[in-house]
């Protein structure tokens, strides 16, 4: 080897090596994120036997029951509700972590959903506000029972109750 093949293959090396230490930061810092989370998800995980699901459709879930968490806080409140149509809409396209989740009515289910969620922007007032908002939680519900009991005492606790 001359001097110049020497440089070019400790160049290489350096580069190789970096490139491989960038992506061991990475995954170390995936593994930390999935530690901390862990705990919140392990008793969730335990009921769906589905651990660590990182699904499209599970992540999408999440941000649902975020969502609606919010907008209940909101309607009580009198605030102006924001539009998560477009994002709902998600739930017929989104990958399951499992392909044989959605079943035959896993659509239909969906549909009606989404249905009920206009409903909701139709509706006028808190209290018309409030029970298209509890339909909907309803419909959560429903395609629950038939397709993903694990997370339903979860999405239970945003039922408005009647004292509200
Ligand atoms: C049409 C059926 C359907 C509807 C409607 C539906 N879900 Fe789901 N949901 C599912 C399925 C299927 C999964 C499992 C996803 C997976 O395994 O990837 C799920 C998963 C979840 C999870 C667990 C996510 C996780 O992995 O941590 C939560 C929480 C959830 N849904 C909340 C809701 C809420 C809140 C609503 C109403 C706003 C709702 N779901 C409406 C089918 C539905």
């Amino acid at each position: 080897m001359n001097l110049q093949q020497k440089c070019f293959t400790l160049g290489f090396i350096l580069l190789t090596s970096l490139m491989l230490w960038g992506c061991a930061q990475e995954r170390k810092e995936v593994a930390q994120e999935e530690t901390s989370e862990s705990a919140e998800t392990q008793s969730e995980a335990k009921k769906t036997n589905f651990p660590n699901k990182k699904s499209e459709l599970s992540l999408l879930m999440r941000s649902m029951w975020d969502s609606l968490d919010n907008m209940r806080e909101d309607i009580q409140n009198e605030r102006k509700i924001s539009d998560l149509r477009a994002m709902f809409k998600g739930i017929h396209t989104a990958t399951p972590t499992d392909e044989h989740t959605k079943t035959e009515v896993y659509e239909p289910l969906a549909v009606a959903f989404n249905q009920n969620l206009e409903k909701l922007y139709e509706a006028e007032g808190k209290d018309m506000q409030l029970k298209a908002y509890n339909l909907l939680v309803e419909s959560c519900m429903t395609c629950h029972e038939q397709q993903c009991p694990g997370p339903m005492s979860k999405i239970r606790k945003l039922y408005v109750k009647n004292e509200d």
